[in-house]
């Protein structure tokens, strides 16, 4: 964040901070990991957050060499899972997440969505909440995903808003460690163990305060 210049965008990453996806994403992983006999948890999981679904394979599958084809079917059998679980229990809206879109467009504040998630747009027509921001940049915008910068710094550019004046919003280490290489100011939603690298942190998007977030720093 430039030191003097204030906030004219906030970036909300999706699964974790707008909607309860967070779950279901889990439990795909899970479904498949125990239907291959891959040692994976709950604990595990929370590395996964923000990755790309290439990069989280590859971290379940924990360097056990697996063919290009045969890695293509694990990844389409969990998002399928992840598909169908949605059809079953659709997602919601975290508590406080609509209230933070809607303070920062009543505050001019530019918005967007940017998560790594490539049914992003899936998932806000599901919520019905598309509308609400000025741009999306899932992950099929940017060959390099979080913890990488790039998802961030497209957004921004589509935004026509300089990095250093964006407000990203993520619940993910991988996450914030792409808005902060990016040159945002962040905002980590969770545990300091998971987000304890962001500027600030709040436990919940419940908690979460624009204006606290906002207000410049010294
Ligand atoms: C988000 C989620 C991850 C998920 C990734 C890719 O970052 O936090 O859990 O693996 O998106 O999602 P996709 O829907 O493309 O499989
Ligand atoms: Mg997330």
């Amino acid at each position: 964040m430039e030191p003097g210049r204030p906030v004219a965008a906030v970036l909300f990453d999706l699964d974790g901070v707008l909607t309860d996806t967070s779950e279901a994403h889990y439990l795909a992983w899970q479904r498949l990991a125990d239907e291959e006999g891959l040692s994976f948890d709950r604990a595990a999981n929370e590395a996964l957050r923000g990755l790309s679904r290439a990069e989280s394979l590859a971290v379940l599958l924990a360097g056990h060499p697996v063919p290009a084809p045969q890695r293509a079917d694990l990844m389409e059998r969990k998002n399928r899972y992840y598909r169908e679980s949605l059809e079953h229990r659709p997602p919601r809206l975290l508590p406080g997440a609509q209230a933070a879109v809607e303070a920062a467009a009543r505050r001019g504040l530019r918005t967007a969505v940017v998560s790594s998630s490539r049914n992003t747009g899936h998932i806000l027509a599901l919520l019905g909440i598309a509308e609400r921001f000025d741009h999306v940049s899932d992950g099929r915008a940017v060959p390099n995903a979080k913890p990488a910068p790039d998802l961030f710094l497209h957004a921004a550019a589509a935004l026509r808003v300089p990095i250093g004046r964006c407000l990203v919003v993520e619940d993910a280490a991988s996450g914030v460690a792409a808005a902060l290489a990016a040159g945002a100011r962040v905002v980590g939603i969770g545990p300091e163990e998971r987000v304890g690298a962001a500027h600030q942190r709040f436990d919940s998007m419940a908690e979460f305060d624009l204006e606290a977030a906002v207000k410049p720093k010294l």
